[in-house]
């Protein structure tokens, strides 16, 4: 039997996994994966290289008009592209993840990457992970799980991420961002991080990929009596 034609949200704190759950799903029941963090950095990459965001991180207000002319979009391989640039490296950057929660906080900035989002949504059979997701983008997702871990692991994570990409980071450094991330992500006034009242919660510091999985699997099975 094939799994209907559904949203599944994933929301969480930073580096709890959700992409890489995300894409496990989307492979196994031939869904669409989107990762909505990459749009906001991308945003984020736009707004330094064009000088729209200064070292403190204040942004300068006429990113709002700049935007119209921005071209970001996902290639075949769902790598994010400027234009005819990829620039998937450059976003998972520490330059870059230090200043996009400021960015992501800016309610027209979270007005641009919905409208992208929702016209992703208008296809059905999608994973999308982020931070509201399941609260804001698409409320009415028929499967939405909230993610977390201890500091720790995910920090970790992170690090060791960053180390195979050829960064050579602080693991204070990564904690910090983490930290100051999740803060933000939580307190701002718009489409704060919070888990949905129907979200199902998922722990994964002591589970491995196979067991998170298995997780998900039996959570769809329950949900949609399929497997
Ligand atoms: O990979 P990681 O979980 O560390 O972050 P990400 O998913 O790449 O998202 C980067 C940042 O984008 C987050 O820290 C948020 O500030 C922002 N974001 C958001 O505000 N809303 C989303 N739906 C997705 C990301």
């Amino acid at each position: 039997m094939k799994i209907p034609d559904i949203i599944i949200a994933i929301d969480g704190y930073s580096s709890t996994g959700k992409s890489t759950l995300a894409k496990k799903i989307a492979r196994k029941f031939g869904f669409l994966y989107l990762d909505s963090g990459a749009l906001y950095r991308g945003v984020t990459l736009f707004a330094q290289e064009e000088g729209f965001i200064n070292r403190i991180s204040v942004i300068d207000p006429t990113l709002k008009e700049a935007l119209k002319s921005l071209d970001l979009h996902f290639d075949a391989e769902g790598k994010l592209c400027m234009g005819a640039r990829c620039i998937e490296p450059q976003i998972r950057s520490m330059e870059v993840s230090a200043q996009v929660s400021p960015i992501a906080a800016v309610p027209y900035v979270r007005e641009w990457v919905d409208e992208m989002l929702h016209e992703f949504g208008r296809r059905g059979r999608i994973v999308m992970d982020g931070r509201d997701i399941g609260t804001a983008v698409f409320p009415d997702a028929q499967l939405k799980i909230f993610m977390t871990a201890s500091e720790e692991v995910r920090a970790r994570r992170r690090y060791d991420e960053l180390v195979a990409k050829g960064e050579n980071p602080l693991l204070e450094e990564v904690v910090k961002n983490l930290r100051e991330r999740d803060y933000i992500d939580s307190h701002r006034e718009t489409a704060p991080l919070r888990r949905a009242e129907d979200a199902f919660e998922l722990d994964n510091s002591d589970m491995s990929f196979e067991e998170e999985l298995a997780w998900v699997q039996g959570l769809i099975q329950g949900k949609f009596g399929i497997l």
